[in-house]
């Protein structure tokens, strides 16, 4: 591509940030569509963030990503923030117009796309989350909004799921299970959604028994490397649908690209670079 003096500039504020692949995928979508701007890693501190968006708004960066340990941090410099994002207390999409900041948070209806997009129908099923830190916060309220009728947050730590389960009790039925109890009430759910990182690694423990996945379930796991972890791949074994994280990378930044340009979102080219990416 060619870069010029017209060329828009965009970014992901993170630290670290050098494993992220919202380079790649949002390049390429900006490039699918002709579009004449560049999407680079910044590499901000949580000591550097003031700094960090004073220079986004004299350089006249147009929009950034922002990801772990700043999506808390940059709501106090953003100018407004949608609902979601004052719901969640944390912002992944900022859009800078005329030096004001409007502040995003597109994770969990990423997730919620993700879920779609694989033909899976969310409304009036009986969901069980694992985990319960920022992502699952993002993919309940998401969830709750899309019209799941009933939601059970399963935790290492019951006192913060009951926590988060508070947040959410005015949006819908949110209840909670300590993780050392779920194999006995498992067959009760449709979907089961591993918010945590358990599973990154080879050696890590199992979160339960997952000889108690059963074939009519759907089960999701956001991380997306390994691109299918032991939960998946066991649950896959027992005939169950299974879904991992890489369309809610995919769904997040497609709802963050039309945030910027408006346009809808090269969602196949996005997938195919980050496919190749994860190789
Ligand atoms: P994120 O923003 O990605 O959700 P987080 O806020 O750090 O990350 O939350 C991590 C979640 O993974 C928590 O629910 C955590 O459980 P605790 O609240 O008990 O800490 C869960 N988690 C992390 N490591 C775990 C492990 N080895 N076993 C079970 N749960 C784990």
């Amino acid at each position: 591509m060619r870069i010029t003096g017209k060329t828009e500039v965009y970014g992901i504020f993170g630290f670290p940030v050098k494993h992220s692949l919202s380079p790649l995928m949002q390049t390429a979508a900006f490039r699918a569509l002709g579009i004449d701007a560049v999407y680079v890693p910044f590499e901000v501190s949580p000591e550097n963030l003031d700094k960090a968006v004073e220079g986004l708004k004299a350089m006249n960066i147009k929009g950034v990503n922002v990801t772990v340990p700043l999506k808390e941090r940059i709501i106090p410099y953003l100018d407004s923030i949608d609902k979601t994002a004052e719901f969640m207390g944390a912002a992944n999409t900022v859009k800078n117009i005329d030096g004001k900041l409007y502040g995003y948070n597109t994770d969990g209806d990423g997730f919620v796309d993700s879920l779609i997009e694989e033909g899976i129908e969310v409304r009036d099923r009986k969901v069980l989350i694992i985990g319960a830190g920022g992502s699952a916060k993002a993919i309940a309220y998401a969830l709750l909004k899309s019209g799941v009728n009933r939601i059970v947050i399963a935790n290492r730590t019951i006192e913060k799921a009951e926590s988060l389960a508070d947040k959410l009790k005015g949006i819908g039925d949110v209840n909670t299970v300590s993780l050392l109890n779920i194999n006995s009430v498992i067959d009760k759910f449709d979907i089961l959604i591993n918010t945590t990182s358990v599973g990154m690694e080879e050696d890590d423990p199992f979160l339960f028994d997952y000889n108690h996945i059963k074939s009519y379930m759907v089960v999701v796991d956001i991380i997306y490397k390994p691109f299918e972890t032991k939960l998946l791949k066991v649950a896959k074994s027992k005939g169950a649908k299974t879904i991992n994280g890489l369309g809610m990378l995919i769904h997040q930044g497609a709802r963050a690209f039309k945030i910027w340009t408006g346009k809808e979102a090269p969602v196949e080219v996005m997938r195919k670079v980050l496919l190749e990416g994860l190789k």
